[in-house]
């Protein structure tokens, strides 16, 4: 009974033809909870396949693992972690506002989900690609090697209106950016060392000019952006591009080191809400503050804090059981 909502009898055809096909990791699943060995059966070289694709990408151009991190939260955040990120079509989740021209990646995960058709079809989800890829993401970076769980099953529907009111911007303050992690039930602590993901990656000028001023009064560039870093955005994002990109931890851009930490000490956290980790003034500012300190002394601790704070993140709302189905293609509903 357990084995009954187990990734083998997604597509009952293909589970016919596959009888040794068995997702021992599905009892836990039943109760409604991942498993780190729910593959182990089914799909054994899961693991190996997206380390592989997800290797390959970042060879091609380093950037793609914290792209692929970022498509993980973005999905997570947004009727859990679903795979309803990856969905096409005029409603897509693509297409809202914290993603439209932002999120990328897309390619790399159909390509994994391709190699993972063809070595186990119709049997692991979207929603546990983009984890494990999230994963790969940060370990190919130099970052935690964290035990993913998985287990997840695909939503059949893109939530636009969700991914636009649940993912923070980085104008928010870190009081509200705190209880938007809270609605998912996730803490200051989760805020702190999640934001350290902006170890890695890029971001356009569009989201952080506003602290740039209009580039002709140095005096009015926000008072907590270093002045010299403040001296080098304001050229790179001059022309008015918005498109122009500058790395989240210029220190170590491609590096998943506590760099970023180390910033927010010297007033060089690129994005507000980086900053406002640091140099914010709210109710939460005290314990953001202490965590700031804490992980720019101590690398270990943010490394093996991050890999936590993920995996309470990837378990936003999964969906399990016989909930939603395996996609075979993850940008449309089977
Ligand atoms: C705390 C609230 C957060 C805010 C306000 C925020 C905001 C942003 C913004 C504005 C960008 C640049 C987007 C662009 O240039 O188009 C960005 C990039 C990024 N974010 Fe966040 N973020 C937050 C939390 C997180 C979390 C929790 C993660 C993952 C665990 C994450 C991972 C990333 C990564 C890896 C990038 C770089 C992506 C790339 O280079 O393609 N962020 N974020
Ligand atoms: C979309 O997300 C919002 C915010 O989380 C939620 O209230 C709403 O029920 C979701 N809609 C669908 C169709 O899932
Ligand atoms: C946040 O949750 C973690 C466990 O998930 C816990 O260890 C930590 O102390 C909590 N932090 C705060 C500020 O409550
Ligand atoms: C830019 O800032 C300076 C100094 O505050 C001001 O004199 C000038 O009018 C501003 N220009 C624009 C286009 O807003
Ligand atoms: C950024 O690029 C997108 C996609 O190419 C384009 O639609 C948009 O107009 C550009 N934005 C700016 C500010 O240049
Ligand atoms: C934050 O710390 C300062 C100085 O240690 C203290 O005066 C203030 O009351 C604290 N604020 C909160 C909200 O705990």
């Amino acid at each position: 009974m357990g084995r009954n909502s187990s990734c083998r009898e997604t597509n009952a055809l293909v589970a016919a033809l596959l009888v040794a096909a068995l997702c021992l990791g599905a009892a836990a699943v039943a109760r409604g909870q991942l498993t780190d060995d729910f593959y182990d059966d089914c799909c054994p070289q899961v693991e190996d396949i997206v380390k592989a694709r997800v290797f390959a990408a970042m060879k091609a151009e380093a950037r793609m693992g914290a792209s692929l991190l970022r498509l993980h939260f973005h999905d997570c955040f947004v009727n859990g972690c679903d795979g309803s990120i990856l969905l096409d079509g005029s409603n897509s989740e693509k297409l809202a506002a914290p993603n439209l021209n932002s999120a990328r990646g897309y390619e790399v995960v159909d390509a994994i989900k391709a190699d993972l058709e063809k070595a186990c079809p119709g049997v692991v989800s979207c929603a546990d690609v983009l984890a494990l890829a999230a994963k790969y993401g940060v370990l190919l970076s130099g970052g935690p090697d964290y035990d993913v769980l998985l287990g997840r099953r695909d939503g059949l529907v893109a939530n636009q209106s969700g991914a636009n009111s649940n993912l923070p911007a980085p104008s928010f303050s870190i009081g509200t950016i705190v209880q938007m992690f809270k609605d998912m039930g996730l803490n200051t602590t989760d805020v702190v060392v999640l934001s350290g993901a902006h170890t890695i990656g890029r971001a356009r000028c569009a989201l952080f000019s506003n602290r740039l001023s209009n580039f002709s009064a140095a005096s009015s560039v926000d008072p907590t952006l270093d002045a010299s870093l403040a001296s080098s955005l304001q050229s790179l994002c001059r022309g008015g591009d918005g498109n122009q990109t500058a790395a989240l931890d210029a220190g170590s851009a491609d590096a998943f080191d506590n760099h970023y930490f180390q910033n927010l000490l010297n007033q060089k956290g690129l994005l507000s809400s980086d900053q406002g980790l640091f140099s914010g003034a709210d109710a939460d500012a005290n314990a953001t503050k202490a965590l700031v300190r804490a992980y720019s002394a101590d690398p270990e601790r943010f490394l093996c804090d991050f890999g936590r704070s993920m995996v309470k993140m990837g378990n936003i709302r999964p969906l399990t059981g016989s909930v939603g189905q395996i996609r075979r293609n993850c940008r449309a509903v089977n």
